[in-house]
């Protein structure tokens, strides 16, 4: 095999996908036949399987954010990295992974098609897409308490977090001084003033 040739005027465009991280230990998506816990990668891999069962979009992503954990880039990935640095701008790196390798390799000129598994991106709201390590235990999610306190539940959107927290079956307490305007929506509601209720409620076991 000979090396391929690359003149000082060379332009180079690189694609990658799961292939290359393959030597690092990282699972391509087409083993195993393309399932994970038998669903199909497309189902687990799109926005079209994330708006079906976000839940689930989220065990598949989180196993493998766990299993990225003290991964590293392999020779191939090391090579492209040199290759850059003789080409320099003549270089371009597109990836369709989502592993990080080409930059813990060294890359710099690299284009992640589909992102970056250690950044999440709300699809509810124009926040930009912000770093994100967090791995959600299998068969667990996290444990998330919302405390409203003091606010009458009339304006929103703030009087609309009570839902998006239940849908993420989160538990709900509202501590106010009167039932406000979405109080049947909480599930625990406890009235009176927050200077008294705050410190028994938080108490510590
Ligand atoms: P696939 O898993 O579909 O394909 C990996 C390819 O790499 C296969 O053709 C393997 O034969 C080859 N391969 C495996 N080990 C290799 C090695 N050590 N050296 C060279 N080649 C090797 O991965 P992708 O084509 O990257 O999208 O998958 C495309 C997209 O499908 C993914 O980016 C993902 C998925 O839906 C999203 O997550 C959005």
């Amino acid at each position: 095999m000979q090396p391929i040739p690359l003149t000082p005027e060379s332009r180079v465009l690189v694609l990658t996908g799961a292939g290359i991280s393959a030597e690092s230990g990282v699972p391509t998506f087409r083993a195993s036949n393309g399932l994970w816990e038998g669903n199909a990668v497309e189902e687990v891999a799109s926005p079209e399987g994330f708006a079906r069962d976000p839940l689930l979009v989220w065990r598949f992503y989180s196993q493998r954010r766990a299993g990225l954990e003290g991964v590293l880039p392999n020779r191939g990935h090391a090579a492209l990295a040199a290759l850059e640095e003789r080409l320099g701008d003549r270089f371009l790196l597109v990836t369709q992974n989502v592993d990080g390798l080409h930059a813990a390799a060294g890359s710099q000129r690299v284009i992640e098609l589909h992102g970056n598994i250690m950044q999440s991106r709300c699809t509810g709201c124009d926040r930009p897409p912000f770093e994100d390590r967090q791995a959600y235990r299998p068969g667990g999610v996290p444990d998330i308490v919302f405390l409203a306190i003091g606010t009458s539940g009339l304006v929103f959107p703030a009087a609309g977090l009570v839902d998006s927290v239940r849908a993420q079956r989160g538990r709900t307490w509202l501590i106010n001084a009167d039932a406000a305007a979405n109080a049947s929506r909480f599930d625990h509601v406890e009235l009176g003033a927050a200077g008294e209720l705050l410190p028994t409620l938080l108490a510590t076991a």
